[in-house]
């Protein structure tokens, strides 16, 4: 009785406290939280340069499940500054590479060979981990290529010949089903989407018509990229510009139109901002809630001032989280330690999120942004609404226009690209970036190392079948009696500040076993269903007291 009073005492007081810094408005239904305190300021996590130049700007990644990472720029201006290997094939007589396979480990690359040009495209890693990368501009728009991975010199880059995309797909968002198809949705002036393979005769060699990517584009466009996710119920969540639909991809149909997202301010491109689903925290009684964060972006008419008249107008501040599940979804708005275009964000296998990368004025598109923002914000999805942003350790490159970021098996977030010019440029303030860095976050740290599990095996094998108990030995110099959980997380492909089927899936917990003086045994559940997570590779990660061991990959299927 005492202990319960005293809780309560200590939570309403909490909850009093909190109320009193906070300015809640009830503007069209959604809740805004104004700080009105100054937000912590900490030197979080390191950066480590990994290479001065790859030769390369690095405006698309994928993470691939050999820990290799394929990257690649555009072909169509001119010489990169890395060279194919001499003797090689030369594509269009330009013996410069514009795509790369960077190995994590060794922190080594090798060249690649891209053919057509991949400019502002788009990708996903199949079930069996071949990247399916499609469209691009010119005589690379229609175009289906294909990576598989390899763990020699051999593989390389190759085109579809007998099959190619129905609509150019140049700024489109591809997300991996639950089929295992892929869809490819939207593209500038492209209203329409389409799948991957073609194989059921209803979608045979069609693509079919959204009025919603007609509906969100403006003067500005403002809706190419458009942020998709998978939803657990099967529907695909679909945000464009300020708006947002539920949309069964099966039947072509809306099934919900969720509130436009308060402000003036436009979220996709140009006018960049950025969207993950949280993560999905599973139960063993029902079906878990499912929240979508979009961050940053641009107000209406930035990207005109910037683009035309070299202005460059403060980016947004805020952040929109929206409960998408729901009966009466609102939008939360919260506010950014500072404004923010073209950030990316990356899901951490914590469970929280990274903002990274991006500018506080103007937009995306050639020099029109300027003011770049050094520093990451950790977003602490379960913290109360005023702590949840803390200013991480900042870095020393501007990651402008064409950066990108992805996370690594190790728990690194790699970080790479800058190209705000119409080619390679290296004078100025926002010189073409040709390198690679790495940012560590807070758990990299060496002091958590005594806290840090190491994954031993998977059991019975790396293969996780929906539905089905599986084992995960771990070893652990000290064991606290606090959670320990697995956590998958999808590779994600990343662009213009998209992370196209980046997903992290916390798994349920079973037991968790001593087997020895430093070695346990996690048992939890696999995914409930391919609506949970898509067949294919994941890295699982084991997170004890907050801080994730090095993941292992496993085949989801
Ligand atoms: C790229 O190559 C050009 C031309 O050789 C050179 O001027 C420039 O410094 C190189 N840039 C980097 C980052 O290596
Ligand atoms: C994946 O690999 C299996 C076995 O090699 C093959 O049968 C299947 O067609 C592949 N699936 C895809 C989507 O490529
Ligand atoms: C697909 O349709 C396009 C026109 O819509 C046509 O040009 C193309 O030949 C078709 N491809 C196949 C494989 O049938
Ligand atoms: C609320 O809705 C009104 C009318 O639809 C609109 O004019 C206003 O801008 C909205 N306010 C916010 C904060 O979104
Ligand atoms: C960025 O935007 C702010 C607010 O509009 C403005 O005061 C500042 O001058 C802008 N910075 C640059 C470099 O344009």
């Amino acid at each position: 009785m005492t202990f319960k009073n005293q809780s309560f005492f200590v939570n309403f007081f909490s909850l009093f406290f909190l109320f009193s810094f906070l300015e809640l408005s009830e503007a069209n239904q959604s809740v805004f939280v104004t700080p009105t305190s100054s937000l912590s300021i900490i030197s979080g996590g390191y950066w480590q340069l990994l290479q001065p130049s790859v030769g390369i700007s690095a405006m698309h990644v994928q993470l691939l499940p050999n820990n290799k990472v394929i990257i690649f720029d555009r072909t169509d201006f001119g010489p990169s500054n890395l060279s194919l290997p001499a003797g090689s094939f030369c594509p269009k007589n330009d013996c410069t590479a514009h795509s790369l396979l960077y190995d994590v480990v060794s922190n080594t690359f090798r060249p690649l060979h891209v053919l057509t040009d991949t400019w502002c495209s788009s990708g996903s890693l199949d079930p069996n981990g071949t990247l399916i990368q499609t469209g691009g501009y010119n005589d690379g728009d229609h175009v289906i290529r294909i990576f598989s991975p390899c763990d020699t010199y051999a593989c390389d880059w190759y085109e579809l010949t007998a099959t190619h995309l129905v609509d150019r797909r140049w700024y489109a968002t591809n997300q991996v089903l639950p089929d295992g198809r892929i869809i490819i949705l939207g593209g500038r002036r492209v209203f329409t989407y389409e799948f991957y393979p073609k194989t059921d005769f209803v979608s045979n060699n069609k693509s079919f018509y959204l009025r919603f990517l007609v509906e969100t584009r403006d003067p500005e466009e403002n809706n190419l990229y458009p942020f998709l996710h998978l939803l657990p119920d099967g529907n695909l969540f679909i945000f464009a510009n300020q708006k947002s639909i539920l949309f069964d991809y099966k039947k072509g149909i809306v099934l919900r139109q969720f509130p436009l997202i308060p402000g003036d301010d436009k979220r996709n491109y140009p006018s960049t901002g950025s969207s993950v689903m949280l993560p999905l925290r599973l139960s063993w009684t029902g079906p878990p809630m499912v929240e979508v964060l979009v961050c940053g972006g641009a107000p209406a008419g930035a990207f005109l001032k910037a683009d035309k008249m070299k202005v460059f107008v403060e980016a947004s501040r805020t952040c929109g989280r929206l409960k998408v599940n729901d009966p009466n979804p609102q939008w939360l708005m919260e506010f950014m330690p500072m404004p923010r275009v073209m950030s990316d964000m990356i899901l951490l296998p914590t469970g929280d999120v990274i903002i990274i990368n991006g500018a506080a004025n103007g937009t995306a598109g050639w020099e029109d942004a300027v003011n770049p923002v050094f520093n990451p914000v950790l977003y602490s999805v379960n913290e109360v609404p005023l702590r949840r942003f803390t200013v991480l350790a900042p870095s020393k490159i501007p990651r402008m226009y064409h950066s990108a970021a992805l996370l690594l098996p190790d728990g690194r977030i790699l970080v790479g690209g800058s190209n705000p010019h119409t080619r390679y440029v290296f004078t100025g303030p926002y010189p073409t970036d040709l390198s690679l860095e790495a940012y560590n976050p807070y758990y990299m740290d060496p002091k958590f190392n005594s806290l840090r599990p190491s994954v031993l095996s998977v059991e019975p094998g790396n293969t996780v079948v929906y539905g089905q108990r599986f084992g995960v030995s771990f070893s652990l110099p000290l064991y606290k009696q606090s959670a320990t959980y697995a956590a998958l997380v999808a590779p994600s492909f990343t662009t213009h500040s998209i992370g196209m089927n980046q997903r992290v899936v916390i798994l349920n917990t079973a037991s968790v076993v001593q087997l020895s003086m430093f070695n346990h045994k996690l048992v939890v559940g696999g995914p409930t269903n391919a609506n949970v997570a898509p067949p294919g590779y994941y890295m699982l990660f084991v997170v004890h007291a907050g801080i994730p061991s090095h993941a292992v990959w496993v085949k989801v299927m």
